[in-house]
C-alpha cells in the first residue's frame, strides 16, 4: 500500500506513542480488575496462565495491531478496510473494525461508571471517612456508594464529560503532558504502598496466594477470564492501539516499543496485586469480594499509614487519571472515523458518541443497585457487558486480527511494516499469529462457552 498520512496527526516522538499506549493499557484493568478478578478466581494458577496469555498471544497481536494501524493511518475502521481492499482480501476482514467499535462501546460505558468510584473516593479520602475505619466500616462505605444511584450517575457523567472534552481536542494537547506527570506518580504510590504491604502480617499469604500454583482452580471460564483480561489491559482486540498506531511516526520499531508496554502494563498489574492481598488476608478480609475489593481493602491500608489521608486522596486522583487516559483510547477510533467518514468535527464527534456511551453507562449504575436483581444467566447488566466485551469480543476481534495478518496478507507487506531485525524473531512472531493464537483462542472461547 503506498504512503498514508494521518488527518489526525502524529505522536511527536516514539516516546510519546509509548506514553500514551502505556496510558492507553494502564487503567482500570490494573488497578481494579486484575486484583478482584484474581481473588475470584483463585490466585496464583490464575495469575500464571494470565501471564502466559499476555506473553504468548497479547504480545504478538499487539505488534500485529499496531501495525496495521500505522500501515493505514486511519481510524481502525477505515483503516481494515483499506488495508483488506489493497489486500484484496473478502470484505469480511474489513468489517474488524466495527466489531471493535461496538466493543469500544460497551466498555468505556462501565468503564466511565467505575471511574466514577474513583473520583467519588478522592471526596471521601479527602474529608476523613476513612479514617481509622476498620476493614468492616470501609465496606460499609462502599455498599452506601454503591447503592445510590443518584450519586453514581453525577460521577459517571462527569467523568464521561472529561473524557469528551479530551477527546474533543485531539491527540496532541493536554493529555501528553498529564499523563506523563501522573503515571510515574501513580506508580510511585503503589511502591510506598508495597513498602506498607510488605510489613504487613499477610504479606507471606498475599504473595502466595500470587504466585502458587494450584492447578485444580482453573475452570474454562477462569481460563476464559484470564485470556480476556489479557486482551482487556493491554487494550487490544477494539482498536484502541491500533488508532494509536496510526499516530506512530514510521521509522520506529514496533516490536521493542510493544515490548516496553506491555512489560509496563504487567508489572504495576503485579505490584497491585501485591499491595491489596496482604491487607485482604492481614484483616481477614475476602479475597473474592469481587468488584468492590479495591475500593474496600486500600482505605483500610491508607487508614493505617502515616499521613494515609494524603495519600489516599491522592492515589485515588492518580487512579482517576490513569482511567481517563484509558477512557480516551476508547473513544479515539469511533471519533477518529467519524471525523473522517461524516466530516463532522472533532468536538461534534465525540460529542454524540460520549452522549449514547453516557446513557449505555446507566444500565451499569442500575445494575448496582435498582437493577441487580434483574440477571441474566446469573449476571447483572454491568456483568453481561464486563463478559461480553472482555471474555468474547476482545479474544475475538484479537483471533481475527492474527489471521488476517498471519495468513490474509501478502508477506512482503507485512515484513516491511513490522520491520524486524532478527529473522527467527520475525518467524516466531509470524507462527503465533498463524497458528497459536487462533488455535488457543478458539479453543479457549469453546471450552469457556460450554
Ligand atoms: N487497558 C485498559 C485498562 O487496563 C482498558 C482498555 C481496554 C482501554 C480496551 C482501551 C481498550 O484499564
Ligand atoms: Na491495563
Amino acid at each position: 500500500m503506498a504512503e498514508q498520512k494521518s488527518i489526525h496527526g502524529l505522536w511527536r516522538s516514539r516516546w510519546l506513542f509509548i506514553l500514551a499506549a502505556t496510558g492507553s493499557a494502564v487503567g482500570l484493568g490494573n488497578i481494579w480488575k486484575f486484583p478482584y478478578i484474581t481473588g475470584e478466581n483463585g490466585g496464583g494458577a490464575f495469575v500464571l496462565v494470565y501471564l502466559a496469555c499476555i506473553a504468548i498471544i497479547g504480545i504478538p497481536v499487539m505488534i500485529a495491531e499496531v501495525s496495521l494501524g500505522r500501515m493505514g493511518r486511519q481510524s481502525p475502521i477505515n483503516t481494515m478496510q483499506a488495508i483488506s481492499k489493497d489486500q484484496k482480501a473478502n470484505p469480511f476482514w474489513g468489517s474488524i473494525g466495527w466489531m471493535g467499535a461496538l466493543s469500544g462501546f460497551f466498555i468505556l460505558s462501565f468503564y466511565s461508571v467505575i471511574a466514577g468510584w474513583a473520583l467519588a473516593y478522592v471526596f471521601r479520602m479527602a474529608g476523613g471517612a476513612f479514617d481509622g475505619a476498620t476493614p468492616a466500616q470501609a465496606g460499609e462505605i462502599f455498599s452506601g456508594l454503591i447503592s445510590n444511584p443518584e450519586v453514581l450517575l453525577a460521577w459517571h457523567t462527569i467523568f464521561m464529560v472529561i473524557t469528551i472534552a479530551i477527546v474533543a481536542r485531539g491527540v496532541n494537547k493536554g493529555l501528553e503532558r498529564a499523563i506523563s506527570i501522573m503515571m510515574p506518580l501513580l506508580f510511585l504510590i503503589l511502591v510506598v504502598l508495597l513498602g506498607y504491604s510488605m510489613n504487613t502480617d499477610g504479606f507471606a499469604e498475599g504473595f502466595s496466594f500470587l504466585f502458587s500454583f494450584d492447578f485444580s482452580k482453573i475452570t474454562g471460564e477462569s481460563l476464559m477470564v484470564a485470556l480476556g483480561h489479557a486482551f482487556f489491559t493491554l487494550s487490544l482486540g477494539m482498536g484502541a492501539i491500533m488508532a494509536y498506531g496510526a499516530y506512530m511516526p514510521a521509522n520506529t520499531s514496533v516490536g521493542k516499543t510493544v515490548l516496553t508496554v506491555a512489560a509496563l502494563d504487567t508489572i504495576i498489574a503485579l505490584v497491585a496485586g501485591l499491595v491489596i492481598f496482604p491487607v485482604v488476608f492481614s484483616n481477614g478480609m475476602e479475597a473474592a469480594a469481587g468488584p468492590g475489593l479495591l475500593f474496600q481493602t486500600l482505605p483500610v491500608a491508607f487508614s493505617q499509614i502515616p499521613a494515609g489521608t494524603f495519600f489516599g486522596t491522592l492515589f485515588f486522583i492518580l487512579v482517576g487519571f490513569a482511567a481517563l487516559s484509558s477512557a480516551i483510547s476508547l473513544g479515539e477510533p469511533v471519533v477518529a472515523w467519524a471525523v473522517e467518514a461524516k466530516g463532522v468535527s472533532r468536538a461534534t464527534a465525540a460529542t454524540w458518541l460520549g452522549i449514547i456511551i453516557w446513557l449505555l453507562g446507566i444500565g451499569t449504575v442500575l445494575s448496582f443497585n435498582l437493577w441487580s436483581e434483574y440477571t441474566l444467566f446469573g449476571k447483572t447488566f454491568f456483568d453481561t457487558l464486563d463478559f461480553l466485551t472482555a471474555n468474547i469480543m476482545l479474544p475475538l476481534g484479537g483471533l481475527l486480527i492474527a489471521v488476517f495478518v498471519g495468513w490474509k496478507m501478502r508477506s512482503q507487506d507485512v515484513a516491511a511494516e513490522v520491520r524486524m531485525q532478527n529473522p527467527v524473531v520475525y518467524n516466531v512472531w509470524k507462527l503465533i499469529l498463524q497458528f497459536i493464537a487462533p488455535l488457543a483462542i478458539a479453543a479457549v472461547l469453546i471450552n469457556g462457552l460450554i
